[in-house]
């Protein structure tokens, strides 16, 4: 059971990293003044966000660490999951962020959102894909992006990414439960658009026997998330690149899908055909999770944050996304019940896939579709 003392350092590195994203925050602004400093327009649109908005945010942070601490204490997932933290990534790659700023700025300046270095290859991606998204240099395509992709977040959401993130764990194991028959070394788990593993690093930490498995479009992000995912001992996730919208793998094939902060980066066609591929790769009876940004129908009083996101970040399907219905598409692909829930910024949506759970047969294979 973890104690007070535990609880406190957890508070306190939570603290730490939420200082420490503030801080970031204040000095590249006053950096970025000086060097180029803001237009007439630029000013005029420029809405800061009012005292109660950042007092609402600052208590709904509060809120998703005590709910993370909580799945702590009732045994969820281990204390060590919460202290997770790429440390080394972050002493080497956090100059590097500084060094990668001034060509950032010089491309929001100018508008450029979907510039990519000579030799960076975009060909045979879909085109919505081919953007600097957050305005990252060379999008998600190169290897110094995906080193610095996961400093990058947790600076935006200042230090409550990964809490976010573990807020998909407690119904993930909870949908698990439909296949308790099943050994946990047979349980297979999916999470689509994995990135550099970080969604499938916290779900390592509660499920240490299942079989884990990444897919995403970006070769560079699939080989972070190998060196990240190999520090933990364990089987090592099978990561394979690969479209989201013709998932490569067997029909009901995982006990469950994840999909965590790749929703509102899709247009929306794209969207609705990541969640009929989640439904036909996952068993009847299993459980698909998504996680994504909050949209204006479950927090209307965010509006002001929602609205400033797209541009501010380079989110170009953010606007569509803010306001699409992503229960009806759920149903639309055959989902029955979804359940939703609300932390901090992020939004979920917890949905079962009907049909009664088949008993199973062990059998060894890799769940890719062979043509
Ligand atoms: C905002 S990042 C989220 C990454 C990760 N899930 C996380 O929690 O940090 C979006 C990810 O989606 C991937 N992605 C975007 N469109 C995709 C698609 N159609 N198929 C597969 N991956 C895609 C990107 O390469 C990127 O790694």
């Amino acid at each position: 059971m973890p104690d007070t003392l535990t609880k406190l350092a957890y508070q306190t590195f939570q603290q730490g990293k939420s200082y420490f994203g503030l801080m970031h925050k204040a000095v590249s602004t006053q950096v970025l003044n000086l060097v180029a400093p803001p237009s007439i327009e630029q000013k005029r649109k420029a809405k800061p966000l009012s005292l109660e908005l950042i007092q609402t945010i600052q208590k709904r942070m509060a809120e998703v660490l005590e709910a993370d601490w909580q799945d702590v204490e009732k045994g969820v997932y281990p204390a060590s999951l919460v202290f997770d933290n790429p440390w080394e990534d972050f002493f080497r790659y956090y100059p590097v962020m500084w060094f990668d700023m001034p060509e950032m700025w010089q491309r929001v300046n100018a508008k450029r959102y979907q510039e990519f270095d000579a030799g960076v290859e975009t060909e045979g991606l879909p085109s919505y894909y081919v953007q600097n998204f957050h305005h990252q240099t060379n999008g998600y395509l190169t290897d110094t992006s995906a080193n610095l992709y996961d400093l990058q977040v947790e600076i935006l959401f200042n230090g409550t990414a990964d809490p976010m993130r573990r807020r998909i764990l407690a119904p993930l194991k909870e949908g698990l439960k439909a296949f308790s028959d099943v050994l946990p070394s047979q349980i297979k788990v999916l999470d689509v658009a994995c990135g550099t593993g970080r969604t499938l690093r916290n779900i390592r930490g509660m499920l240490p026997k299942a079989s884990l498995y990444g897919v995403d479009l970006s070769a560079a992000y699939l080989r972070k998330a190998n060196q990240l995912l190999s520090q933990f001992e364990g089987t090592l996730p099978q990561l394979v690149q690969g479209n989201a919208e013709e998932l490569p793998y067997l029909d009901n094939y995982f006990h469950a899908v994840t999909s965590v902060f790749l929703f509102h980066e899709l247009p929306p066609q794209a969207r609705q055909n990541v969640i009929n591929e989640a439904f036909r790769v996952v068993k009847p009876g299993g459980t698909f999770i998504i996680c994504d940004s909050i949209q204006m129908s479950d927090s209307p009083e965010l509006a002001p944050a929602m609205e400033g996101f797209p541009e501010t970040f380079h989110e170009p399907y953010y606007r569509h996304y803010m306001t699409d219905d992503l229960v009806a598409r759920l149903k639309e692909a055959g989902f029955g019940e979804v359940s939703e829930q609300v932390h901090f910024m992020s939004k979920y949506l917890i949905a079962r896939k009907p049909g009664v759970v088949a008993p199973e047969v062990t059998k060894v294979a890799t769940g890719i579709a062979i043509e």
